[in-house]
């Protein structure tokens, strides 16, 4: 069988055409970088663990009515997707004060917030994810706003799901981010969630030990970053009772 046609590669993964007009094959890398590729790294079998916890997440976000663009997992390291086109938009909720906006704001890691904040990012490597605002995002025509009205409200429902899934696993969801995208279903626009929800793009704390169990274990050289998100997914108990399998996975991409 002929290779798929490479559409793009990111520092996570990588777009390849998918079998059908419209999808997409989304392949998980290994990859981890921080700091915008500052910093850069391999984790072995992240790739496997976040296909499997954004398939996790995005099916039960469907369950309740929030669109996605997930369709199904192909293999250890594919899933097909609905392609989209991107807002260019960084989409990040946040619960509890950590990262930028404790040192932004100088509040100590860990505050709860007084309620759940929504910032925005314009998506953009080469000026490192500015932090935008509303009125950036209308003068520039990212998102009109009611776009953003409807982001917004699939945020905070994606937010008050993931909060209780997570929770129910012990875990407290301090924060996160969500790309949108468009599709077009005859004359009408919807927007869709996109890209992935993993250990890469949330910050996830043992709720007893406020052990970090995300991305923050790679970016603070605190080390066991495959262990964390092993432990994510065992939690959510979406790895195999006997062990966690081959997490290299198939290379061959047919
Ligand atoms: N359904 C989709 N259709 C088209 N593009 C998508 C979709 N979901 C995610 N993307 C884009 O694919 C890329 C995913 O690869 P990633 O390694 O995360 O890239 P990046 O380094 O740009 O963050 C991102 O640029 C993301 O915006
Ligand atoms: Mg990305």
């Amino acid at each position: 069988m002929a290779r798929r046609r490479q559409i793009y590669e990111g520092k996570a993964k990588v777009l390849f055409e998918g079998p059908e007009p419209g999808t997409l094959v989304q392949y998980f890398k290994d990859d981890v970088t921080a700091g915008n590729g500052e910093k850069n790294g391999i984790i072995t079998g992240k790739g496997v663990l976040n296909n499997r916890i954004s398939e996790y997440l995005m099916q039960h976000l469907h369950d309740i009515n929030i669109p996605t663009h997930f369709l199904r997992r192909l293999n250890m390291r594919e899933q097909l997707i609905r392609e989209v086109e991107i807002i260019p938009l960084e989409v990040v909720v946040r619960n509890v004060a950590a990262g930028s906006i404790a040192k932004r704001l100088g509040l100590e890691e860990g505050t709860r917030l007084p309620r759940t904040i929504i910032e925005y990012y314009y998506k953009n490597d080469s000026l490192n994810d500015p932090m935008v605002s509303e009125e950036h995002i209308a003068a520039f025509n990212w998102a009109a706003p009611q776009d953003l009205d409807e982001m917004n409200a699939l945020a905070l429902r994606t937010n008050d799901f993931l909060m209780g899934m997570f929770a129910a696993a012990g875990i407290t969801l301090v924060d996160f981010k969500l790309e949108f995208g468009r599709v077009w279903e005859g004359e009408e626009m919807r927007i869709i969630l996109a890209d992935e929800i993993s250990p890469d793009n949330c910050r996830l704390w043992d709720t007893k030990t406020s052990e970090r169990m995300d991305k923050d274990r790679f970016r603070r050289d605190l080390g066991k970053v495959e262990e964390a998100y092993q432990e994510v997914a065992r939690r959510l108990g979406i790895l195999p009772e006997a062990g966690n399998g081959d997490l290299k996975g198939p290379e061959a991409v047919q």
